[in-house]
């Protein structure tokens, strides 16, 4: 299994391009199965869960070329409708061909994702809404097993919580479905806005986008022209070596980037002390004079990601005093701080909350990776701490960041992949 050495005491400097969205990448792969031509996209990222997805698109009957993070797909051709546990287990976004399959199919079989190390993971959402729009859906097997004999029908949807995929799921399958479908309590997320700006590109009538209340009037089954997508970058990438630089206290600018999504997690960088400078696709992070202490409450965007809530938490063990760090949106989303007090830092958790106490110098020390944000929360960790630390199941990381060791090698961090 491969792992992670890097060494610590870093100082970075230097200019890193950020890649595309890997979240924004994964529902608009899915939502090629709408499509009646071939589709280009450009800026996907090379990573694991976009090649598991693509596996499980080919397995469906997509045909594809994915070279230089540019993907022609066709799905036009899609002839099976079951998409099996064996791929679905190892990705639990593969729940976003359920919406698309069965508005285009009227009927399909999707393996009930599992829950994963950051909390259960329920899908109850999606299904609740898909029987609202029509379809009848058992779990038989461990499989989703969904039809829609008239096919889906729009209505009004009120989400009880704010889901992402969720969210992803019900626009793909409104887009096919006959009439109207209302959707209140939407996700905001940018990964989101994209889908709803491509499937009106392709000319999907679509009203409120990027507000919390979105009305999609259906095409009755009729398959979309899609355009060329570029898909937008990735702002938790982005944030990631934001705290690459804050953690060692460096001068950065990250390329390719949309500050506009990043407001919450800039805010909090200031907060702490640093410095940002943001211009047309770039942002300048300077150094501290002094790393001030934080408190971060997560919550649906706009407000501070959960997805960016690892990385502070390393970057909390450099301020000089107390950081509090609240996690509201998943229940077991804490793994990483047993593995930074490893290393020496000082963090108690009381269920949701996090306590740092920084200022302690961290020691290189074996640590594991239990999830993708916790494993680059590690690294992270590793660029400060005395000596070195080497981090295992970095196959966590793998899934979600693009090249992640030769962009730190180039701005200075000493980081190498080993075998064991
Ligand atoms: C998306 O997951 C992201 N994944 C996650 O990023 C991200 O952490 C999460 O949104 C929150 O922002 C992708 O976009 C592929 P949710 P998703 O449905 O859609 C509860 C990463 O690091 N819920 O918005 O699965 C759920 O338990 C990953 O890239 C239900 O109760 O998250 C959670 O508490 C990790 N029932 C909350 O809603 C449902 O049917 C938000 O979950 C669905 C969700």
């Amino acid at each position: 299994m491969d792992f992670l050495s890097v060494s610590g005491n870093t100082k970075l400097n230097g200019t890193i391009e950020v890649s595309g969205a890997k979240n924004s990448a994964l529902p608009l792969i899915t939502s090629t199965i709408l499509a009646k031509n071939l589709v280009n996209i450009s800026n996907i990222p090379n990573v694991v869960d976009i090649r598991t997805l693509l596996k499980l698109l080919k397995n469906l009957g997509s045909e594809f070329e994915f070279n230089n993070n540019l993907l022609k797909i066709d799905s036009s051709k899609i002839h099976h409708t079951k998409a099996n546990y064996e791929i679905i287990k190892t990705m639990r976004a593969s729940i976003l061909v359920l919406g698309p399959l069965l508005a285009r199919f009227r009927k399909c079989e999707v393996s009930l994702p599992g829950g994963c190390a950051i909390g259960e993971r329920p899908v109850d959402l999606h299904i609740k809404a898909l029987k609202q729009m029509g379809a009848e859906i058992d779990i038989r097997g461990g499989y989703i097993v969904a039809e829609a004999k008239k096919g889906l029908k729009g209505c009004e949807i009120v989400f009880d919580k704010i889901t992402v995929t969720g969210s992803e799921n019900i626009i793909m399958a409104a887009a096919l479905s006959k009439g109207n479908t209302k959707i209140i309590n939407i996700a905001k997320e940018p990964e989101v806005i994209q889908l709803c700006n491509v499937l009106q590109n392709a000319g999907v009538d679509i009203n409120g986008i990027g507000t919390d209340e979105i009305t999609i009037y259906g095409t009755s089954g009729e398959l979309v022209e899609f355009s060329e997508i570029e898909v937008i970058p990735d702002r938790i990438e982005a944030g990631t070596y934001l705290c690459a630089g804050a953690i060692t206290n460096s001068n950065l600018t990250l390329k390719k980037v949309n500050s506009s999504h990043l407001s919450a997690v800039l805010s909090k960088l200031k907060e702490m002390g640093f410095g940002i400078i943001e211009n047309e696709n770039e942002i300048k992070l300077i150094e501290a004079r002094k790393i001030n202490p934080v408190e971060i409450i997560t919550s649906e965007y706009p407000a501070f990601p959960t997805d960016m809530q690892a990385q502070f938490m390393a970057l909390a063990t450099q301020a000089e005093g107390t950081s509090i760090i609240e996690e509201r949106l998943f229940e077991n989303r804490f793994m990483h701080t047993s593995e930074l007090r490893r290393l020496g830092a000082s963090i108690k958790t009381n269920g949701k909350v996090a306590t740092i106490d920084g200022g302690n110098k961290l020691i290189g020390a074996e640590v594991m990776a239990t999830d993708l944000r916790a494993s680059s929360a590690l690294v992270l960790a590793g660029l400060v701490a005395d000596g070195v630390t080497d981090i295992h199941r970095i196959y966590h990381l793998d899934r979600g960041y693009e090249k992640l060791e030769d962009k730190l090698s180039s701005i200075g961090a000493k980081i190498t992949r080993g075998k064991k």
